[in-house]
């Protein structure tokens, strides 16, 4: 395994970059090259892509290729999925494909299985039970944003009679309102936590018990349910109904483990098992097809290619589906906390950029706050559309109009408007009075700016699963390239134990010894 800036593919990809990369032109590139788009656009199980809009010609994915394969990205892939400790800092193994492996396949696989049919007999016997009405999911990060985003995802496969609500946020905002709407007698709380020990997910799920037992509830066994790898801990909180996983299973990768429990109350057994199966096909996907057809792989390359080369920081997500909402959320965590590392694996600071900044809402929504920016802003923002071709409802025409203006935006960001082209159309009237050539410098924009459009067939529990895995993969190439440890999270640490530092201060007013900042801000806060 070698780093990617000690390759001679990496020298190679800079001359490439100077000499050609950084002026390609894309509305060149097209009028040049019929065959872009056949070239550029490939099928992974589930999804169709459209890499053509990219900044990349065919030398760029050939030196990419390259780099991955001087990497070593096949033998660091390879054991990840065999089990080898692959997190060194957590002297862990990272199995979250051994999860959606079907039974008698893949390592754990028994462990696996029993947890699974135990958790998801568990599911549909809530489903069953019309006394419970209201699921509400007590976790945070991982434990968190993966049922969070793919109970409203597949809500085409829920039923009306059971509402999934989602506390995260140690802020009492979060639950007190919920509370107030709730009945005990009908309310289930999963109490999802890997450690057990979260300070945000601890202080809800006290909250929680404390209201239950208030509004007269007894039945703890009924109400309650744990999805934890500290089972001995949900014990002592008083929760015998528990679900386990293991540290192998990384909390942003875990939505596929006992933690996807709200998500089988929401869908029911056999859509989780599909949205296993979908996983399990794009990891299939990534295990067996050539890196030049590769799509995790490919997406990854061109994510180094945009970070190291061309120096984006960011790249924004846009999902043309509402039920994608929590998707950019869910993204966040999954590219952000893992690849968001500035040593590599033996230590050693890193000398070019990692992780991106994700970021993104729904189309259309987006068009109408932040596109400007994209559209006309000083920076490259690459953008990642995302269409569905059927929807879950009737509504054929605001079907077509949302996957036109999908369309649309990605059009525009390439192909821009010249000045030339504003002055030539007529001025809107409100412009009247300005100098026309200095209006058509404000309505032109300079294009070129690059977008991958994903397509999925339909938005279904099979569909979300590959989507979800091929995210996961692909940042497990950019991270693989990179050289660091996309599998632990030591930059969450600091804040914690400072926050368990200042707790009593808040309580006491107490700022001797703190930083003049803080103290003035506790001091405003305490008295
Ligand atoms: O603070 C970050 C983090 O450790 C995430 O990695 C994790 O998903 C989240 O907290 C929640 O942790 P737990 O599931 O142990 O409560």
């Amino acid at each position: 395994m070698k780093r990617c800036d000690r390759t001679t593919a990496w020298a190679a990809l800079q001359g490439h970059f100077e000499a050609h990369g950084r002026s390609l032109d894309l509305r060149e590139a097209f009028a040049r090259d019929g065959g872009r788009f056949a070239a550029l656009s490939f099928e992974a199980p589930e999804i169709f892509a459209d890499l053509s809009k990219n900044l990349v010609d065919a030398a760029t994915m050939q030196w990419l290729l390259e780099l991955a394969r001087q990497c070593g990205l096949e033998a660091q892939r390879d054991a990840m999925l065999r089990g080898e400790i692959v997190n060194p800092t957590e002297g862990r193994a990272v199995l979250h494909t051994a999860l959606r492996a079907p039974r008698g396949a893949g390592p754990f696989s028994n462990e696996v299985h029993a947890v699974l049919d135990a958790m998801l007999a568990y599911a549909e016997r809530v489903r069953g039970d019309a006394g419970l009405t209201d699921i509400v999911n007590i976790g945070i990060g991982g434990s968190d944003l993966g049922p969070q985003m793919a109970v409203p995802a597949l809500q085409a496969y829920g039923r009306a009679d059971k509402r999934l609500h989602f506390v995260s946020n140690v802020d009492g905002h979060d639950i007190a309102p919920l509370l107030q709407r709730l009945d005990a007698k009908h309310t289930l709380f999963i109490v999802a936590s890997k450690t057990f020990t979260t300070q945000e997910t601890m202080a809800n799920a006290a909250v929680a018990r404390e209201w239950f037992l208030a509004q007269g509830g007894t039945d703890i066994a009924r109400h309650f349910a744990a999805t934890t790898t500290n089972v001995a801990a949900a014990a002592a909180f008083g929760i015998t109904t528990t679900f386990g996983f293991w540290d192998w299973v990384g909390g942003r990768y875990s939505l596929w483990s006992a933690i996807g429990l709200p998500i089988a109350v929401a869908v029911g057994a056999e859509n989780f098992r599909d949205l296993l199966a979908g996983a399990h096909a794009m990891d299939r996907h990534f295990a067996e097809t050539p890196l030049a057809h590769n799509l995790p792989v490919l997406l990854g390359l061109i994510d180094v290619w945009y970070r190291n080369f061309h120096g984006f920081t960011s790249r924004s997500v846009a999902p043309y589906h509402q039920g994608l909402k929590r998707l950019p959320a869910y993204l966040q965590q999954l590219e952000m906390e893992s690849n968001g590392k500035c040593v590599d694996l033996d230590g050693n600071a890193l000398p070019y950029g990692t992780s991106p900044v994700v970021w993104g809402e729904p189309g259309t929504n987006g068009q109408h706050a932040y596109f400007q920016m994209l559209h006309q802003g000083t920076d490259v923002v690459p953008v990642e559309f995302i269409a569905v071709k059927t929807p879950a409802h009737g509504l054929a025409d605001q079907h077509r109009k949302l996957l036109a203006n999908c369309l649309a935006q990605s059009q525009a960001l390439m192909l821009g408007k010249s000045a030339a082209d504003a002055a030539a159309e007529q001025a809107p009237t409100a412009a009247a009075g300005i100098d026309p050539a200095v209006l058509a410098q404000h309505r032109s924009f300079p294009g070129n700016r690059p977008s991958t459009t994903l397509l999925l067939q339909a938005l279904t529990p099979r569909s979300l699963g590959a989507l979800i895995a091929l995210y996961e993969h692909r940042v497990f190439t950019s991270g693989a390239l990179w050289g660091i440890n996309s599998f632990d999270q030591w930059g969450v640490e600091l804040g914690k134990a400072l926050c368990n530092q200042l707790l009593p201060r808040l309580a006491s007013g107490e700022t001797q010894g703190l930083d003049a900042s803080t103290a003035g801000l506790l001091a405003r806060l305490t008295t």
